[in-house]
């Protein structure tokens, strides 16, 4: 890798189409305080609200889930001082570099990726060309900023080839080392947070189901009820991790209870091995009230001042800009466009 030559540099989005889960949290959000935290990479964060209206979003709704999107970041943890908070819309380098990648990435790439496949399902000739390029446009929001490092959940480990390949194959036609090739970053006990009914199916803000998941707005009676009722198995927790290998649902319990404790796994067993459900589910609804409820409480302080998050969203696109806008720049005068090098 040629990383280098490139500054150490963080960038993930999230969609702004609603419904933030307790998935959302801990296979992002959490992890993106850690790294901003840790203070070694430069950490670009972003509301992809081009991304979300790949599927009909209702105007109001995306300006309202847009600011609540922005609120979690904060609540969650992000300095927007420290790290550049922003939506996708508002730097025109997304969208102008993901045309650029429109005609690198190929379409058997593009038909290959299982959340279009999902998405798109039978009825593909009714989905907007949008979702099919959804990758695309993945790829110039990362490669926009020369990101090396992108934590995402499980679920974008394709999406994140996809961008390598991209990189890869933009640096190889045009014969130059400009793109970085991107790692993902994929750890945790939570990069796939599974529902509560279905320990074999993802926590989502789609399913039909509301108990199969936690929003981060449910208040503590709704969460401990939950988790109280979420799907398990009638036998107690084992001594080791391992052996919740063919016991989906359990697993995925301790694998919360194990990040919101920021525990590892082996830990958490060592404390709660041989427990039965009536004492742990108890303790797992305890532990999601002590650490979501502050931030609840925080975005609903927030969203009472929607022009204060504008502001902040505002300055974040600023700046975003200043670090896209060269990249941008130095992209056309690649690809030979004439009036780049200005
Ligand atoms: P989305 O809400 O689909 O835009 O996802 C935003 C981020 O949250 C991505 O990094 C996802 O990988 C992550 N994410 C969403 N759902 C889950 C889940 N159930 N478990 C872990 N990570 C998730
Ligand atoms: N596709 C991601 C998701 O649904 C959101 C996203 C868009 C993203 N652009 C990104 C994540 C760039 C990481 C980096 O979760």
């Amino acid at each position: 890798m040629a990383d280098a030559q490139f500054t150490p540099r963080v960038f993930s989005g999230i969609q702004p189409s609603g419904g933030l889960t307790l998935g959302n949290y801990l296979g992002a959000l959490k992890r993106f305080v850690d790294i901003q935290n840790a203070g070694t990479h430069e950490c670009v964060y972003c509301l992809v609200d081009l991304h979300a209206i790949t599927v009909w979003q209702d105007p109001a709704d995306l300006e309202a889930q847009t600011r609540e999107a922005a609120a979690f970041f904060i609540a969650s943890g992000i300095d927007p001082d420290r790290s550049i908070l922003f939506n996708q819309s508002q730097v025109p380098g997304h969208a102008q570099l993901a045309w650029i990648f429109n005609c690198v990435a190929r379409m058997g790439w593009m038909g290959r990726m299982t959340q279009w496949k999902d998405k798109a399902g039978k009825n593909s000739e009714n989905a907007s060309l949008g979702l099919f390029a959804y990758p695309a446009l993945m790829a110039a929001d990362i490669l926009l900023y020369h990101a090396t490092h992108v934590p995402v959940g499980e679920d974008q480990k394709q999406h994140l080839e996809l961008t390598r390949d991209i990189a890869a194959k933009f640096n190889h036609d045009y014969g130059v080392d400009f793109f970085p090739i991107t790692e993902p970053v994929i750890e945790g006990p939570a990069t796939r947070v599974m529902s509560l009914r279905d320990g074999t199916k993802k926590m989502s803000k789609s399913d039909p189901s509301d108990m199969s998941r936690i929003n981060m707005g449910d208040d503590a009676d709704t969460i401990a009820q939950k988790f109280r009722k979420a799907r398990t198995d009638p036998e107690p927790l084992p001594e080791r991790y391992e052996d919740l290998k063919d016991r989906p649902e359990a697993r995925n319990l301790v694998d919360i209870f194990a990040a919101l404790s920021e525990r590892s796994t082996d830990a958490v067993m060592a404390e709660v091995g041989g427990f039965g459900w009536g004492q742990f589910k108890p303790m797992l609804a305890e532990l999601a009230v002590e650490k979501l409820s502050p931030i609840s409480d925080e975005m609903t302080r927030m969203l009472a001042d929607p022009a204060e998050i504008d502001t902040v969203l505002a300055r974040g696109a600023e700046r975003a800009n200043a670090v896209a806008e060269p990249i941008l720049r130095r992209t056309y005068e690649i690809a030979g466009m004439v009036g780049a090098e200005k």
